[in-house]
């Protein structure tokens, strides 16, 4: 636990599932407000405001769509108007499809990059907006994924969104260190979330995933909760501009393990 974030307020946008649930809990249990965003999945988020508040924390659910300016801007105010402040904005909205790249359609290149990316863009640019006003030192973790890094056929335009996402986390942090403003992403590996559960549900599939992990297994999403939770947290007062990988080893080349090469 970290003490300098009790009392301290955060939002997660796209926290109703998987790993944005697992962060608002983390959050929760270091006795923070949060501000849930959601678009779909509204069912599930009175609990989660339950479990938070049995916890110490605080939270609120707000329904938004990440690709709209207005209702990004509406989630800021929230956070303002139940909890006054805003000191940690988490950008984790995102989505996936498989299409080799030879058949993707404009519609859903677009898609893609316009949460995954454009979302992403304008949680920074309105929490920093809030920031400066405010006299934040404020941190915002992007959630990107080692496909920042590691190329993935038939999902270019999601490789293509978390490359973006990694120079538009290291061009800000650049941008607002002199403010004190710190900017870093959080690079998830292959985790047990909704988004992956069809395809481990196939033991095959799930089992040629495990392979590519050095550390063995898939993520649980308190693993990457963990991460995000230093992140925003004084313990990593020095750090800004970076992609944390919580990933098992997956982009340390598994490949070569056992001395291949
Ligand atoms: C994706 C997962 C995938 C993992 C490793 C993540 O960014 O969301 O679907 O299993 O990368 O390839």
């Amino acid at each position: 636990m970290y003490k300098d974030l009790e009392g301290s307020t955060a939002m997660i946008t796209g926290a109703s599932s998987g790993i944005g649930r697992a962060m608002a809990l983390r959050f929760g249990r270091e006795k923070m407000n949060v501000v849930i965003n959601y678009r779909s999945g509204g069912q599930e988020v009175d609990s989660i405001i339950q479990e938070i508040e049995q916890s110490g924390g605080h939270a609120i659910g707000v329904y938004g769509d990440v690709t709209r300016e207005e209702d990004v801007k509406n989630l800021v105010a929230a956070a303002h108007e139940h909890f006054g402040s805003l000191d940690v904005m988490v950008n984790n909205a995102g989505i996936e499809n498989e299409v080799p790249s030879e058949d993707l359609t404009l519609e859903d290149w677009r898609k893609v990059l316009d949460v995954n990316l454009t979302g992403a863009f304008l949680g920074c640019r309105e929490a920093i907006d809030y920031m400066l006003e405010h006299r934040i030192k404020g941190r915002i973790i992007n959630v990107s994924s080692v496909h920042e890094m590691i190329p993935w056929p038939h999902f270019v335009h999601y490789a293509a969104s978390k490359g973006g996402i990694k120079m538009m986390t290291e061009t800000l942090a650049l941008e607002f260190a002199p403010k004190g403003i710190r900017v870093n992403s959080l690079g998830p590996g292959a985790i047990d979330t909704p988004i992956n559960a069809a395809k481990f549900s196939d033991p095959a599939a799930k089992a040629s995933v495990e392979a590519l992990i050095p550390l063995g297994y898939i993520g649980k999403p308190e693993e990457i909760a963990a991460a995000a939770a230093w992140l925003a947290s004084s313990e990593s007062s020095y750090v800004t501009g970076i992609t944390l990988f919580a990933d098992g080893g997956m982009t340390k080349y598994p490949a070569f393990q056992g001395g291949h090469g």
